[in-house]
């Protein structure tokens, strides 16, 4: 009889799978456990919640459109699939992981592992002046007030004049203090904010605000 003498590593363990690839509920609740605060949820948007925010992607012409908060890309699919291979779309996601798996998975979109405060830079180094569309899966009710306004100002910054951001907040959080900030904040700087129907059918139910016409 032949007995192994190799220690039971994880590339032993049937249960392990270390080939496989976590699956995006995995890779996003593994990334939650290591940055709850950035992340802001424990699961990906739905695919409810991705046609709500991602409406004002327009159906024809060549538009710039700029996603913000990737993540393992419910959003970045909703956008390609309404792109059809016109016009750019930038997907800006922080997290490595994130990034990587979006690069792989979305080849029409540009997939930029930055912070997205950083967002006019990152239109320059690309030479696009501005955005047509924002679409945002960040979550700023987690974020402190300084960050919600640079956030914020960033996007405001690159957005055209006729051009349309949208966010989502969860629907849980809107009596909370950050979550009306942040509503105060999108008052100030775009003239028109109109919030969207609940999407129940999103973990946790969320809606959208669509804010236009930023100012100057
Ligand atoms: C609530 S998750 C939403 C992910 C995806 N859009 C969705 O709806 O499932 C927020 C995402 O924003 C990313 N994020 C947080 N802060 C960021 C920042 N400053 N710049 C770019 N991405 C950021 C996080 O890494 C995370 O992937």
């Amino acid at each position: 009889m032949t007995t192994s003498t190799a220690p039971r590593t994880a590339r032993h363990c049937r249960l392990c799978k270390p080939s496989q690839e976590p699956n995006d509920y995995t890779l996003f609740l593994r990334q939650w456990v290591r940055s709850p605060a950035r992340m802001g949820a424990i699961a990906p948007s739905s695919r409810h919640l991705a046609e709500a925010v991602c409406a004002p992607v327009p159906e024809r012409g060549e538009p710039v459109v700029v996603e913000l908060g990737a993540g393992t890309g419910p959003f970045t699919a909703e956008i390609q699939h309404r792109l059809a291979g016109r016009g750019r779309h930038l997907a800006v996601e922080i997290d490595p992981l994130l990034a990587q798996r979006l690069r792989h998975r979305h080849t029409g979109a540009e997939v930029i592992q930055r912070d997205a405060v950083h967002l006019r830079h990152l239109l320059d180094e690309r030479g696009i002046e501005r955005a047509d569309v924002v679409v945002s899966g960040l979550p700023w009710a987690l974020f402190p007030p300084a960050t919600q306004h640079q956030l914020l100002d960033a996007t405001a910054a690159v957005l055209a004049p006729a051009g349309a951001f949208t966010a989502f907040t969860y629907l849980h959080a809107v009596p909370l203090t950050p979550a009306r900030r942040f509503r105060e904040l999108l008052a100030d700087r775009f003239e028109e904010v109109v919030p969207g129907r609940t999407i129940w059918r999103n973990t946790p139910p969320a809606f959208v605000l669509h804010a236009r016409r930023p100012r100057p």
